[in-house]
């Protein structure tokens, strides 16, 4: 099974066109280094209710893998945790250990990315940093874990 994955890139600036997106781009190179499909993509704003619809849309077309990349650190527009929370079955605390363990050694700031992961129905969800290199290289702290846990939830949707 091929692993279809969707991308939603949450920053206000991106979306005001104060800079240009690169969080998808960035992630779909690496999704695409790792062999899997991009079904989906999306750049929204640091808002609880687009960033939810984002999800909503991406789980309802499928995807077995929604990476979101920004809005995990403590600036008060900063609700991407909060947003995913609300929506999941059930959160995967290992993925928010590893990202943040694995990223300390790359930068102090690591332990500022409120990283978490979840299951929303059957679909893996994983919060990574806003910074590009962050994000990729935050994924592929945990990349190895990914099939595996997607394997587990299409068998048993309701697991957790
Ligand atoms: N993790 C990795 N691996 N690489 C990074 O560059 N940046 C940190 C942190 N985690 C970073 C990282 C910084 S500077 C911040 S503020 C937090 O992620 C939160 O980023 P966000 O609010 O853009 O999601």
């Amino acid at each position: 099974m091929e692993i279809q994955v969707g991308i939603i890139s949450v920053s206000d600036r991106a979306t005001q066109g104060v800079y240009e997106d690169g969080g998808v781009p960035a992630l779909k190179e690496a999704v695409a280094g790792y062999g899997w499909a991009v079904a989906a993509e999306a750049v929204v704003p640091d808002e609880v209710c687009d960033i939810q619809r984002a999800l909503r849309e991406q789980v309802n077309k499928g995807c077995h893998l929604i990476l979101t990349t920004g809005g995990t650190g403590v600036s008060p527009r900063d609700v991407t945790p909060e947003a995913v929370r609300e929506m999941a079955t059930c959160e995967l605390p290992g993925f928010g250990e590893v990202m943040r363990m694995e990223s300390l050694k790359i930068t102090k700031n690591a332990i500022l990315s409120r990283n978490v992961a979840a299951v929303i129905d059957s679909a893996l969800v994983i919060c990574l940093p806003g910074k590009p290199k962050g994000a990729v290289e935050c994924l592929g702290f945990v990349e190895g874990a990914i099939p595996h846990c997607i394997k587990v939830l299409q068998e048993v949707p309701t697991s957790c």
